[in-house]
């Protein structure tokens, strides 16, 4: 019985480790990018999908309250770059060899060269679901007249002519930097998710369905870039979301924020045209493939979708780590596809997570900063510990309990059918098998259901709280989805004045700078305890978290909350802050600064920023003290070794004097029977023997070796005002742990909330700016490329060849904003997803 005890916790620690690599191995992004693109003999034939959506309820046939295409623009000439638009690309070498589509080319012949039969092509097909909804239980879209929400923009006066000539310059500017990255884009990676700016080729880390083109096609309308929107939207067509060479599973975020909004938005800015319906209907089909990342026992999703059948088929359930703006940022995307399309599913499957969320956001003891959420959560649905507790007791009674359990009866064409009857009776107890994951693993299938809750195994609510990366968007959804909602959601309100109470109360700061700017920035808290008592922090100025002006000026607007708008303004200064300091005028990615101990009375001390610099300030300063108590000692050994250098060389002289005078003795002697030469010869011999020869009976004269004289190390003062300047750091900031920019939009994102919301023109100035650096820095032959270094005081930053298709949907499009007329995309109509893409509010 012993050893089989053993034994079997060896089984489960093999287990435990190959769940491990395996979630390591599928996290890992070079591993999607290597995989290889094996033919699969058993071709389905694609499943044509039936998704026929209802005709739109409030719109069909009018573009009434679209975005009107600015006539100021001049539409651009059908010139003979427009000629041709190359098919849809096929699946294409990964040493990026794709073919590129080149003006004039006949899209017949491009066809061919690289192209793999689409008849090898695996393609989804729709699972069977394993836990579908009852009609009657489904959540459904509130109904009813939307609430009267307070105004968000200021009340714009009319505009001086000088004033209107000076935005227009700028727009101008603004719009032919965006037909030039666009252009670029067209010509050398059309139809790829992104081009590679700098090597002129492509790249497919989206699934290879042309997200550049998806995510800027609202962009190219608002900016009244026509016909390459109309190029787009024919390519758009084309895009077949039922498969893909680059990945083995569907980055569920990613596709959301990118592809489904940017279908979303872009129908949503032509007024819903019917002319542009297959726009809809290309969201509804990449929809229709999205929802089975639902199917689950708690109807929380799968984030990285195993789309192939030889998995999908399988049931499956949410992650114990998944990140919370995965998590949390679905919900203005299938919210606006169930009004659009008027199938609540979609508002089913998103309102199941605020659900959860909300409920984590109210439960004692889950999170240790009340009103927001640990980093990872576990989403299973499934408490493991008390699973194994329930497992340990009922095998203390039973004798002949195996482990682990058999998968027999889970294999052949009977599985489907073993599964199913499982998964509908998962509380049946004492169950010998099983059913397989997608992963291929056995699962606890009947395991105690618990709610969303921190990932953490050893104290609950231990972990990061931040409003960063990974965080961001699930919050920044809450006030949006109050928006879109039409108020009709009252506890979006809530749970976006629970968050920033906790933002508040945890993690606002004012850093300590030269000039004592008054600015705030968002920490991250780390809590080992699951309580708020202990916390530390990482006084954090990241590029993702720049979001969070525009965060607080829109939720202080529409709930009345008028400090909170002031606080947006101070955020927002904060990043804007951070790109003027910089040698390039441009933010980097991750940095951090000193914190001022008294948000209100912040004097800076440059002691103290120095001390933050050089954490060993104090050994740096024990190390000065010692090295003149050492140069002291040195000195005096010095002395002392010269003294008696100068004896022994006295000593040796007087020797040699003695010897030289017996010598001249043996000479007077000899003189007679020698010549002047052989004496000389022997002179010379007798005396090099003297000097040379130690055995003889003078002593050897010894050279003087003087010990090395003590290094000056570097004081702490030196060596910070070395650090300063060898690496360009700007006063207040302590470490630049990632000095890119890779044309992230959240900071002019919050710039262009604070001028639609204050009036302030100092914002357009600020972002100006902002646009103007950005531009000098980023620029290359055919767009704009993330670079390397914003510390670079080179006139050329190095490069890192990448253009994501954020630039183009946000980055742009809010420079382009800033200084259109506030009628364009006006916050009290619109509303615009994480990506920038602007969702139609109800009226
Ligand atoms: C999981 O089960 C354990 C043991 O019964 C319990 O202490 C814990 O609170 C549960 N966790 C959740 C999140 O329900
Ligand atoms: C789990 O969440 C549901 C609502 O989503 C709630 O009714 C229930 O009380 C929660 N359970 C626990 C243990 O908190």
């Amino acid at each position: 019985m012993f050893r089989f005890r053993r034994y079997r916790a060896l089984l489960i620690c093999a287990f435990v480790i190959t769940v491990l690599l395996y979630h390591v191995s599928k996290n890992s992004q070079w591993d999607h990018s290597k995989e290889i693109w094996h033919p699969e003999p058993k071709f389905r034939p694609q499943q044509p999908l039936n998704n026929q959506p209802n005709p739109d309820r409030d719109s069909a046939g009018k573009a009434a309250d679209g975005v009107k295409v600015p006539t100021k623009t001049q539409t651009p000439p059908k010139a003979t770059q427009a000629a041709t638009v190359p098919d849809r690309k096929l699946p294409s070498n990964h040493d990026g060899t794709q073919k590129r589509p080149v003006a004039g080319d006949s899209a017949g012949e491009q066809q061919d060269q690289d192209a793999v039969p689409t008849s090898t092509a695996i393609h989804w097909t729709k699972p069977k679901e394993w836990f579908p909804i009852p009609e009657q239980s489904l959540i459904m879209l509130p109904t009813g007249t939307p609430k009267r929400i307070p105004t968000i923009q200021f009340a714009f006066p009319k505009e001086s002519p000088a004033d209107k000539e000076k935005r227009e310059e700028r727009l101008a500017k603004i719009r032919a930097e965006t037909k030039r990255a666009w252009s670029g884009y067209r010509k050398y990676a059309w139809t790829h998710d992104e081009l590679t700016p700098v090597s002129k080729r492509a790249k497919d880390p989206f699934c290879g369905w042309a997200a550049t083109m998806v995510d800027a096609l609202d962009t190219l309308w608002i900016m009244g870039l026509k016909d390459e929107f109309e190029e787009a939207v024919e390519a758009v067509k084309d895009i077949d979301f039922t498969t893909t060479p680059y990945r083995e599973d569907i980055p569920v975020f990613e596709t959301i924020i990118r592809y489904l909004g940017g279908l979303i938005g872009a129908y949503d800015v032509t007024g819903r045209d019917p002319k542009y319906r297959s726009l809809l209907d290309k969201a509804v089909e990449l929809a229709e493939i999205l929802m089975s990342v639902f199917d689950t026992p708690n109807r929380l999703p799968i984030l990285y979708y195993n789309w192939k059948p030889d998995f999908n088929v399988n049931p499956k359930r949410a992650s114990t780590s998944a990140g919370v703006a995965e998590l949390g940022s679905m919900s203005m995307e299938f919210t606006r596809l169930a009004q659009l399309t008027g199938k609540h599913k979609y508002y089913d499957a998103i309102a199941r997570i605020t659900d959860a969320f909300e409920d984590l956001q109210n439960r004692d003891g889950d999170t240790a900063i009340p009103g927001i959420f640990p980093e990872n959560l576990d989403a299973s649905g499934c408490n493991r510990t008390a699973t194994r507790l329930q497992k340990q007791a009922a095998r203390d009674h039973v004798e002949d309990d195996i482990w682990p359990p058999s998968p027999a009866g889970y294999t052949g064409s009977d599985q489907d059918d073993a599964v199913a009857d499982d998964a509908q009776s998962k509380a049946r107890p004492g169950r010998a098998g099983a059913p397989y994951m997608y992963s291929g693993f056995p699962e606890d299938w009947d395991c105690v259901p618990q709610n969303l809750t921190g990932s953490s195994s050893y104290a609950s609510g231990a972990g990061s709280y931040s409003m960063g990366g990974s965080q961001d968007s699930a919050y920044e959804y809450f006030p949006k989805q109050y928006l879109l909602l039409g108020g009709l959601v009252p506890k979006y309100r809530t749970m976006h004045e629970k968050t920033v109470e906790a933002v508040k109360e945890y993690l606002l700061f004012r850093p300590m700078a030269e000039g004592d700017p008054d600015i705030l920035f968002s920490a991250k808290a780390y809590s080992s305890d699951g309580t708020a008592k202990q916390l530390s922090y990482q006084w954090e100025v990241t590029h993702l978290t720049c979001f969070i002006g525009g965060m607080f000026g829109l939720g202080g607007k529409i709930f009345n909350r008028p400090e909170d708008v002031e606080i947006g303004k101070k955020l927002t200064d904060g990043c804007v802050w951070a790109y003027d300091v910089m040698p390039t005028g441009i933010m980097p990615e991750y940095a951090t600064v000193l914190p001022c101990k008294d948000m209100t009375n912040c004097k800076y001390d440059e002691k103290e920023w120095y001390k933050a610099l050089d954490p060993n300030h104090d050994i740096r300063d024990r190390q000065a003290a010692e090295y003149y108590e050492k140069l002291a000692q040195w000195k005096q050994e010095v002395e002392r070794l010269k003294k008696e250098h100068a004896l022994q060389k006295q000593a040796a002289e007087q020797r040699r004097q003695s010897e030289a005078d017996k010598e001249a003795g043996l000479q007077r002697r000899d003189v007679d029977d020698n010549t002047a030469a052989t004496s000389n010869v022997k002179r010379t011999e007798s005396r090099d023997s003297l000097g040379l020869d130690s055995s003889n009976s003078v002593p050897e004269q010894k050279q003087l070796v003087l010990p090395p004289e003590p290094v000056k190390p570097e004081s702490h003062l030196e060596y910070v005002t070395n650090k300063i300047t060898r690496e360009h750091i700007p006063s207040g900031f302590v470490s630049l742990n990632d000095k890119r920019y890779i044309l992230r939009p959240e900071a002019i994102e919050s710039v262009w909330y604070m001028y639609r919301i204050t009036g302030d023109k100092s914002w357009q100035e600020k972002g100006w700016r902002m646009f103007e650096a950005v531009i000098r820095a980023t620029s290359t032959e055919v767009g704009h490329s993330a670079i390397h270094d914003v510390t670079a005081t080179d006139s050329e930053p190095h490069k890192d060849d990448s253009m994501e298709s954020f630039w183009l949907a946000e980055t742009l499009k809010y420079f382009y904003l800033l200084f259109e007329t506030p009628d364009v995309i006006s916050l009290d109509e619109w509303v615009l997803n994480t990506e920038a893409h602007p969702f139609r509010r109800p009226t």
